[in-house]
């Protein structure tokens, strides 16, 4: 039995699914990061930088590869595919038009892969784990960002749907649209965010739920390197770039640190966290 302040870490290897950044590129503007980087990334350096990622996920986790499609530029941001919830997976509904194509093929990969598919009301946006987040300690708890892609309404879907408690969170800043941009629940219960996101109620929840001690708020510099947005696996933490005080501060509280640079992707608003999608979550929850 483990004392009550021992940590604890994941027993099994987690999976992860990727999806090659075969036909990555900027080609449209749906965020404020792609802005001035239209046409302004090469297939190599994302090919890069993308294959350093994975084997460093590789490392901790099982990696499961969904293959890309052509003219959905947005799909190796494979958060976005939707939330897995044990055996079942809700299926995004993405706002804007360009991603949409998306849809039908995690669909079918999924159901391939065995899962149920769950899908929310037509008309409801709701853009997956990029907006949807599991609380690694409880796994019933779903921390869900509304205000830029996904709608609140999904939020009560969810909840009902999944027979599990979803806090809303209203992201109040563009530059962070999707709440893995800007908020990372790590293992035992520890808390990465960048505070400024988030509108005054939301913010007031966030420390409601999460004790001062495990709050890691982390501040713009770091924000804006897409510090949020981490893969945790364990006690590792992957990400784009992390300050000397953030690194202390993880380390401090029992993680280890690895950065690879993702710049190529953050092009397009997005890094680490963005590029993978935990295929274990709340198993056996
Ligand atoms: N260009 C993509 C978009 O704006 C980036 C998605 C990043 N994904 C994420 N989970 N934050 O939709």
């Amino acid at each position: 039995m483990a004392e009550p302040n021992t940590p604890t870490y994941e027993r099994t290897v987690p999976r992860v699914l990727m999806c090659a950044p075969t036909f990555f590129e900027v080609s449209y503007v749906i965020n404020p990061w792609m802005t001035d980087h239209v046409h302004d990334t090469t297939s190599e350096r994302s090919r890069l930088q993308w294959d350093a990622l994975r084997e460093t996920v590789a490392r901790y986790a099982d990696v499961v590869l969904q293959p890309p499609a052509e003219g959905l530029p947005d799909m190796t941001f494979a958060a976005n595919a939707g939330l897995v919830f044990g055996n079942s997976f809700v299926t995004s509904r993405f706002r804007y038009p360009q991603r949409q194509g998306e849809e039908a093929h995690a669909r079918a990969f999924f159901h391939r892969h065995g899962f149920d598919i769950v899908d929310l009301s037509e008309g409801v946006f709701f853009e997956g784990a990029g907006d949807a987040l599991f609380d690694r300690g409880t796994g019933r708890r779903l921390w869900m960002g509304h205000g830029h892609r996904s709608d609140l309404a999904a939020a009560t879907e969810l909840a009902k749907r999944l027979d599990i408690e979803v806090l809303p969170l209203k992201l109040a800043d563009p530059r962070f649209y999707h709440l893995d941009t800007c908020f990372c629940p790590l293992a035992n219960g520890y808390t990465l965010y960048f505070p400024a996101a988030f509108d005054a109620e939301s913010l007031a929840r966030i420390e409601r739920h999460v004790p001062p001690g495990l709050r890691i708020a982390v501040q713009e510099h770091d924000a804006v390197e897409f510090a949020c947005n981490a893969v945790n696996l364990g006690r590792v933490v992957i990400l784009n770039r992390a300050s000397e005080g953030l690194r202390s501060r993880l380390e401090g509280a029992g993680f280890m640190l690895i950065e690879v640079a993702l710049d190529e992707f953050m092009k397009s608003g997005g890094a680490a966290k963005c590029l993978t999608l935990r295929l274990d979550e709340a198993v056996g929850a």
